[in-house]
C-alpha cells in the first residue's frame, strides 16, 4: 500500500468540467511560484514553505530533549495558547493519540490539557482543581506574547504552579514559545529564566505547527517528531512548482475549490469518519478561513464529524440550500482490527455483518454518504489518507497548507493576514478600560 496521501476530484466533475480546472492549471502554476519566488503578498510570512527541509535534526533533537525533560517530571502538561498558537498541536495530538489514554492511571505520556483558548471562568476553575495535588507543566505560546487569553490563562496557572513547587521549581516546568525578541511573554520568559523557543517572524500562527509551536507539545504528547517532518517534507517535494499541474496535489484541490466557489458553492464542509480528526478539522478551519475570508471574499468553512453528524446536519447537507461543497478525509486503514461478533439470539439483526471489520461498516457508511451528497448536488472532494500515523499527518498539513497559499493567491487575497481579527480585541479593550484605551471607551460607552 501506498505511504503517499492521494487526492480524488472525479465526483466534481458533475459540476465543473476536467476542462474548466485544466483552464486554470496555469493559474495554478504561477500562485504557487509566486510563494515560491516570494513575489506575491504577504511574503514576509512565507517561512512555513521550507519549514520541512530547512528544520534540522539537532533542532529536532532539542526540542525532544525539551520534552522528555518535561515527560520526566509531570503528569500533565496545559498548554496555552490560542488560534494558530494551539489548534495545529491540538489536531495531530488528538488524531495520534489513543481516544482514552488520557483516562488511564498507568500512562507513558502526560495529559495535554489546553487553556487559554478561552476566557470560561469555570473553565479555568475546574482546570486548577484538576491540577491539584498532580505534577505538571506549562507550555506557553504565543507569538505576539500580548493576547488577552492565554496571558489571563498563564498568569492563573503560573501562581498555581508556584504555589504548588515554588518558584524555582516551577521555572523548569515553563517553557515560552514567543517571538525572538520582543512581546509581553518575551520579557517575562527572559526575567524569570524559563526555557524559550522561538517562534520565527516569518511564520504566522495558522502556519507555525512545524515550528516549536506544534513540534514541542506533540513530542510531549508521545507523538515521533520526526516521522512527522519527514511526512511534511515528502509533500514539500511533491507540491513544488517544478512537479506539473497534473501531479501536484495542492495546485489541483485550490483549483477545484476555486472553481466550485465560482459556480456558487460558497461553503467548504470538511468531513472525516474518524472522531479523532475532529481538531485537524479545526486547524484547517482556521487555516482557511483566516487565510481567505477578506476583502468581501472567501469559502466560509465549516466542518462534520461523521457518522454522528449525518445524524444532525446531514439532513441540511443533504437537501438544505445547494450553496456546499464536502472535502472528506478518508482514512484507508485503521490501526487496529475489530470484528462484529456474531450474537446466537441476532435481535438487533446485525448478524449478517459477522465477522466483518467495524470499518467496512464506516467505509460502507462514507461510500453510501458519497453517493447520496452528489446525488443531492454537493461535489465531493476526497483526500486519502494511507493510514493515521504521524508520516500521514505531516504530508496532510503541508498539503494544506501549500493549496492554502496557492488557493489565496488565486482568489486575489493576501492569505497572510488576518486584520478582521483584531475589531473585536479593540472592543473589548475599550469595554474593559483598558489604560490606552480612552478615547475607544468612551466612545464604545455612547453606543450601549
Ligand atoms: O493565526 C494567527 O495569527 C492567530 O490565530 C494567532 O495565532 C492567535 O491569535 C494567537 O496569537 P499569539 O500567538 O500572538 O498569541
Amino acid at each position: 500500500m501506498s505511504k503517499v496521501i492521494r487526492l480524488d476530484y472525479s465526483k466534481t466533475l458533475g459540476f465543473v468540467s476536467q476542462a474548466e480546472i485544466n483552464a486554470q492549471a496555469a493559474l495554478a502554476k504561477k500562485s504557487n511560484e509566486t510563494l515560491h519566488n516570494g513575489s506575491g503578498k504577504g511574503n514576509d510570512f512565507l517561512g512555513w514553505l521550507t519549514l520541512p527541509s530547512s528544520i534540522t535534526d539537532a533542532d529536532l533533537n532539542d526540542i525532544q530533549a525539551t520534552a522528555d525533560a518535561l515527560r520526566a517530571k509531570c503528569e500533565v502538561v496545559v498548554l496555552v495558547g490560542i488560534g494558530g498558537s494551539y489548534l495545529g498541536s491540538r489536531a495531530v495530538i488528538d488524531a495520534l493519540s489513543s481516544s482514552f489514554d488520557w483516562l488511564q492511571k498507568e500512562r507513558k505520556s502526560p495529559v495535554i490539557l489546553y487553556a487559554g483558548n478561552n476566557i470560561g471562568e469555570d473553565y479555568l476553575v475546574e482546570l486548577t482543581e484538576y491540577l491539584q495535588g498532580k505534577s505538571f507543566g506549562i507550555i506557553n505560546i504565543s507569538k505576539s506574547g500580548t493576547t488577552t487569553e492565554p496571558a489571563l490563562a498563564f498568569r492563573i496557572l503560573k501562581s498555581e504552579l508556584e504555589k504548588s513547587v515554588g518558584k524555582e521549581e516551577a521555572k523548569s516546568r515553563i517553557v515560552a514559545v514567543t517571538d525572538a525578541a520582543r512581546g509581553a511573554l518575551f520579557t517575562l520568559a527572559t526575567k524569570e529564566g524559563y526555557k524559550k523557543y522561538v517562534i520565527p517572524d516569518n511564520v504566522g500562527g495558522r502556519f507555525s505547527v512545524l515550528t516549536p509551536v506544534g513540534l514541542l507539545p506533540i513530542a510531549i504528547a508521545g507523538i515521533d517528531i520526526k516521522e512527522l517532518v519527514a511526512g511534511a517534507r515528502l509533500l514539500e517535494e511533491k507540491t513544488a512548482p517544478s512537479v506539473p499541474f497534473e501531479e501536484n496535489l495542492s495546485e489541483q484541490y485550490a483549483v477545484v475549490r476555486n472553481e466550485l466557489y465560482k459556480k456558487g458553492k460558497k461553503i467548504e464542509i470538511l468531513a472525516n469518519f474518524h472522531p479523532k480528526l475532529h481538531y485537524f478539522a479545526e486547524w484547517w478551519k482556521q487555516l482557511y478561513g483566516e487565510s481567505e475570508g477578506k476583502d468581501n471574499k472567501g469559502i466560509f468553512n465549516a466542518s462534520v464529524d461523521f457518522t454522528a453528524d449525518l445524524h444532525s446536519m446531514g439532513q441540511w447537507i443533504q437537501e438544505g440550500e445547494r450553496s456546499i461543497f464536502e472535502t472528506v478525509i478518508s482514512v484507508a486503514k485503521p490501526n487496529h482490527s475489530f470484528l462484529v461478533p456474531t450474537d446466537e439470539e441476532n435481535l438487533d439483526g446485525l448478524n449478517f455483518l459477522a465477522g466483518k471489520n467495524v470499518d467496512y461498516v464506516n467505509k460502507m457508511a462514507e461510500l453510501g454518504t458519497q453517493i447520496a451528497h452528489v446525488d443531492g448536488g454537493v461535489p465531493n472532494i476526497k483526500v486519502v489518507v494511507p493510514v493515521l500515523n504521524a508520516y500521514s499527518i505531516g504530508q496532510l498539513i503541508y498539503f494544506f497548507e501549500k493549496a492554502c497559499g496557492i488557493s489565496g493567491y488565486i482568489l486575489g487575497v493576501n492569505p497572510f493576514d488576518q486584520p478582521g481579527v483584531e475589531a473585536y480585541k479593540k472592543n473589548m479593550f475599550a469595554l474593559l478600560e483598558k489604560p490606552g484605551y480612552e478615547k475607544e471607551t468612551e466612545a464604545i460607552k455612547k453606543r450601549l
